[in-house]
């Protein structure tokens, strides 16, 4: 995720109030969101659903929290007795029978697609699915990506957590939406809420009424992430994916004349949808597979503007520095080109 004090400083220092910024790989709608509290207008785009819900819900939650409470209990109530049968090991030392059969009876219920109030309380129960246990849904878990079933049940067998702790999920969920609105819902400053669309950008990006000043994004990178592995669990108890993951490399973007021409497809769409002399600001790998794939289809794109690099440090440490190993990592690169 876009760090939030990069984004504040790119959006203040390269837009004005009222002017629009453009994210088509917004992911969790980190650029959106500042973007909208901050009084400017933002459209986004992103292919995966569980991105795609956290930017929706982000950018626009169901702003009573009363409604949202009825709501989860309207799903705990619509709980069948056969929803809490695990279909799997996975599934049994993962969740107590009560979490499994709220998830089982959300996926039933929610239309997460075309109701707010039905995408705030999926996002909520998304967000806390997993993590270490006593903080989420789960057993214990990363609450960043989540490994594969079979790796996760050797791994609690071994460590001794071979039972899913006793949840009440109604309850669970229902403090955390309390938690969550105490702190204050985000509300647009003066323009519209931002335009998100969920799909592939170079068909789905949203037509804004201003075309953008800003491109502000992070691609993904090249043989890095893929992003539906990490989220399979998540995809799976929004409806979207198996019980079991598959391990499809696709959206590893390995290999690089498909990567390239996902690229190009995008950054036309988007360059369809911005000024002429808008800035384009994307964050980057600095490894030379992503970097030069995106320089290369910049360069024909935006013949007129110039480019000028950036190193972005890593902020936190990184793995292997952890270890011991305090050699310089590639990290990654901000692209900025100016016209
Ligand atoms: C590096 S992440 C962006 C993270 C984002 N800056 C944030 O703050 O959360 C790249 C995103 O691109 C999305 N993506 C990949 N291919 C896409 C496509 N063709 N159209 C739209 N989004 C795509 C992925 O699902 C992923 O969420």
């Amino acid at each position: 995720m876009f760090p939030i004090p990069f984004v504040e400083e790119v959006i203040d220092r390269r837009t004005k109030p009222g002017q629009t910024v453009i994210d088509p790989f917004c992911g969790r709608g980190t650029a959106p969101f500042i973007a909208m509290v901050n009084g400017r207008r933002a459209v986004g785009c992103d292919i995966n659903p569980v991105a795609w819900l956290y930017a929706r819900t982000k950018t626009d939650p169901h702003p009573d929290l009363k409604e949202v409470s009825s709501r989860i209990t309207e799903v705990w109530e619509s709980v069948k007795s056969e929803d809490e049968k695990p279909e799997h090991d996975f599934q049994k030392l993962a969740f107590c029978g009560n979490v499994l059969a709220f998830i089982r009876a959300a996926k039933r219920t929610l239309d997460w697609r075309e109701s707010r109030l039905d995408r705030t309380v999926t996002t909520l129960m998304t967000q806390h699915l997993h993590d270490k246990l006593g903080r989420g849904l789960s057993n214990q878990m990363r609450h960043s990506r989540a490994m594969s079933p079979n790796y996760s049940v050797k791994w609690w067998k071994r460590n001794g957590y071979d039972k899913a702790p006793e949840i009440d999920p109604r309850e669970f969920l229902t403090k955390r939406a309390q938690w969550r609105y105490a702190r204050g819902i985000p509300l647009p400053s003066v323009t519209e809420r931002p335009d998100v669309l969920l799909g592939d950008a170079s068909e789905s990006l949203p037509d804004s009424a201003l075309p953008a000043n800003l491109v502000l994004t992070s691609p993904p990178y090249s043989g890095v992430t893929n992003y539906r592995s990490d989220n399979w669990l998540r995809l799976w108890a929004i409806g979207e994916g198996p019980s079991k993951p598959d391990w499809s490399p696709e959206q590893k973007f390995l290999d690089i004349d498909k990567y390239v021409h996902m690229l190009r497809k995008v950054f036309e769409a988007t360059k369809a949808r911005a000024l002429d002399d808008a800035t384009w600001y994307i964050r980057s790998d600095a490894r030379a597979k992503t970097r030069d794939a995106i320089t290369s289809v910049l360069k024909e794109l935006l013949p007129d503007h110039r480019l000028k690099e950036k190193q972005a440090p890593y902020r936190s440490k990184t793995q292997t520095a952890l270890y011991g190993d305090h050699r310089p990592k590639p990290g990654e690169i901000d692209l900025i080109y100016t016209h």
